[in-house]
């Protein structure tokens, strides 16, 4: 048993996919979240920019105690995880693979589509993971840069979200069985990205598959927290405005929350 929280990091908003999900299945868990909603988006940013920020909200989330890091942020995934996982003597996990493997047990036609960031897309870390496990996948990779900003300025079920979403899918559209929304600001869109792509077209969270993966590694170091009475103390951080980033989370995640600005 440890009682310790679960840190969870994300350029803003979008690592709380990962977040609602993980509170959904594993419900006793506390966490502690730090997005930085400042300097999002990470995704047109150089490789040494974004490590260097993903340092900083791992050092933040270590000050707080956790007992294991998620990085909910494919961008910081692909270019930080490793490095970051071989440091520490937490668990560090990463939501790439177990999206990866989601796709690859969901596609019936051997063509997957990865949508993300143009640093995720740029090192191809998706086609990797996947043709690592499955040579055979054929996988179409497309960067979604105007994504990101849709979501973290709360626009991401206007009318132009609809429209951006259209014109950036339109290369996609009718190739592939199987689409990982490998950034986890996308699910918020995803009711659009599922109508644009057709409804047969299966759609993988591969934060909400991440949350499976926690509780696999909760229960292999056997740091699960204890089901006390005592009530949990879920923590938001947020290096950019409270109030907006309070909007989306509460509506996304159903419940009240507080958050805290946090310089970095
Ligand atoms: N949620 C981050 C991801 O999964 C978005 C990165 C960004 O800020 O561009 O990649």
């Amino acid at each position: 048993m440890d009682n310790r929280p679960i840190g969870f990091l994300d350029s803003g908003v979008g690592g709380l996919t990962v977040v609602r999900e993980l509170m959904r299945q594993l419900p006793h868990e506390e966490v502690v979240y730090i997005g930085d909603s400042a300097r999002a988006p990470y995704g047109p940013r150089s490789a040494e920019q974004i490590r260097e920020f993903t340092w900083e909200l791992v050092r933040f989330l270590l000050t707080k105690d956790v007992k294991m890091i998620v990085f909910a942020c494919n961008t910081a995934t692909a270019v930080a995880w490793k490095e970051v996982k071989e440091a520490l003597d937490i668990p560090v996990l990463g939501v790439v693979l177990p999206g990866a493997s989601a796709a690859i047990k969901a596609s019936q036609t051997g063509k997957i589509g990865v949508l993300g960031t143009p640093m995720t897309i740029q090192s191809d870390i998706y086609q990797q993971k996947i043709q690592a496990l499955s040579p055979e996948m054929k996988v179409e990779n497309l960067a979604c840069p105007k994504f990101v900003p849709l979501v973290e300025s709360n626009n991401y079920q206007s009318s132009l979200a609809k429209k951006v979403v259209y014109e950036t899918l339109g290369s996609i559209r009718g190739k592939v069985d199987t689409v990982i929304l490998g950034c986890t600001h996308y699910p918020l869109l995803r009711p659009i990205i599922q109508n644009v792509m057709g409804k047969d077209v299966k759609l993988i969270d591969s934060g909400a598959e991440c949350a499976r993966d926690i509780s696999v590694l909760l229960n292999y170091f056997e740091i699960n927290r204890s089901r006390t009475t005592e009530s949990l103390h879920h923590t938001f951080y947020t290096t950019a405005s409270p109030a907006a980033f309070r909007e989306i989370a509460e509506s996304w995640l159903d419940m009240d929350i507080t958050v805290e600005h946090v310089t970095l």
